[in-house]
């Protein structure tokens, strides 16, 4: 595609390459929190964390015991039942609604959200310990001593949002997605009272123009659902019953089924006991026996599914593309179609939502803006798939996107701009470890 460079056009890309990494370095130093990094300052001024496992890969390029200290930070608010929560709270901060008083979860060692994120974090932890620079003796150890944590994590995942072993993953809350404002979750959240909300004062949207924000109506049941957790004292069994939102995500299901994958890679590296190994790959065959669920041949996708209803969502997102980086190849080349068919309606690869459908909005968060560390994640399978031609052209408009605009959290896919929030770590991080 496109028009090839000229020989001076390359030597001013290497430049703004080689400029970039230091700007990228100095993101993550500024957004630096001595033992966790924001995602950027103000709009989220605490640990969040998948923010944070993106970003450990970012501070090892240039400061491994830096990386290394981002993730035992965020597992050192590990909940006895295994969760890792979303947020931690771990200074106190006006800027950011809702905080530790609305969540009301006193489960955990240190002040968070109650409930968890996309679970990239053994992926990451494997990556330090196995990657290229690895293999130390303190990667080792370091690793070693993560293990049972990210083990006892993934089990609460099938434990608490997969009870009924569809080998498939519920999410709670969209922001449990880590893809809040998904058109999917519109349906599904249509249901949830949110008349006992009451009066809120949002802080994001002080900070960031609120064409770029989930809607008003979103955060009420965004709340109303902290409201129920909170009064169910963040009881699992009682979410996984009562919850009024309550919804396959092929987003965390692929994150979880590749983290579980890279999990064992990690336990047979250690040398870890054979049992532990065995529930490890035990759950890696459930979620093999259940992706096939989110197959929605209507939308040539995987899809969400909203459990209380059974309904499938109507079109694709992003996550749909994130089946090779969990592993699952039965259906790669139809996937690949959908991609092409998806880069015909917008320059820069990969929006977030279906850009041919009615709800897609390139400047709306999740609706529509390209994510640098979901572009890391879908590029990363398909070239263990083989499918490179598609994996570089992902890498390049990732690439293409940060020479236009920087750092911010997310990109528009029909033009390029700036979307959210600016100064945003993790999309530095990503240049840093895959990029530059
Ligand atoms: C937010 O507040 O927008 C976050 O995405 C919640 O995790």
């Amino acid at each position: 595609m496109g028009r090839h460079m000229s020989s001076d056009e390359h030597v001013d890309v290497d430049d703004r390459i080689a400029a970039l990494a230091q700007r990228a370095k100095q993101v993550l130093e500024d957004n630096d929190r001595g033992s966790y990094t924001v995602p950027t300052a103000k709009l989220y001024p605490f640990q969040w964390n998948w923010d944070s496992a993106f970003v450990a890969l970012g501070w090892a390029q240039f400061d491994r015991e830096r990386a290394w200290l981002e993730v035992e930070t965020l597992l050192s608010a590990q909940w006895p039942s295994g969760m890792v929560p979303h947020i931690v709270f771990w200074a106190e901060q006006d800027t950011y609604f809702p905080g530790p008083d609305v969540w009301r979860a006193d489960n955990g060692p240190h002040p968070s959200s109650g409930i968890s994120q996309p679970p990239v974090l053994a992926s990451v932890i494997t990556q330090l310990a196995l990657g290229d620079s690895g293999e130390s003796e303190t990667d080792r150890a370091k690793a070693d001593a993560a293990f049972d944590s990210l083990n006892r994590w993934h089990q609460w995942w099938h434990t608490a949002r997969d009870p009924k072993d569809l080998g498939v993953m519920a999410i709670s809350h969209p922001w449990e997605s880590g893809r809040d404002n998904l058109p999917d979750w519109d349906i599904p959240a249509a249901a949830i009272d949110a008349s006992g909300v009451g009066h809120y004062e949002r802080r994001d949207t002080k900070l960031v123009d609120a064409s770029m924000r989930p809607h008003k109506h979103d955060y009420d049941r965004y709340l109303a659902l902290v409201k129920f957790g909170a009064d169910q004292g963040w009881d699992d069994a009682a979410i996984a019953a009562g919850n009024e939102f309550w919804v396959v995500d092929p987003g965390v299901t692929a994150i979880l089924l590749r983290a579980e994958r890279d999990l064992l890679r990690l336990g047979q590296w250690l040398g870890r006991d054979v049992d532990e190994l065995a529930s490890v790959s035990g759950r890696i065959e459930r979620m093999e026996g259940g992706y096939d669920r989110m197959w929605n041949a209507a939308a040539g996708s995987y899809t969400s599914i909203d459990l209380r209803s059974g309904e499938y969502a109507t079109a694709g997102t992003s996550a749909s593309f994130l089946a090779a980086y969990a592993g699952i190849t039965e259906r790669t080349s139809e996937l690949v179609d959908e991609l092409a068919s998806w880069s015909e309606h917008c320059p820069f690869l990969v929006p977030s939502f279906d850009p041919r459908d009615s709800r897609f909005e390139p400047n709306r968060y999740w609706r529509g803006p390209v994510w640098a560390m979901v572009n890391y994640m879908i590029s990363t399978g398909l070239a263990d798939v083989g499918e490179g031609e598609w994996a570089d052209r992902i890498r390049v408009s990732t690439r293409d996107l940060v020479l236009e605009s920087g750092f911010p959290e997310s990109f528009s896919p029909t033009t390029a701009e700036s979307v959210g929030g600016l100064h945003f770590a993790w999309t530095a991080a990503i240049w840093l470890a895959w990029l530059s």
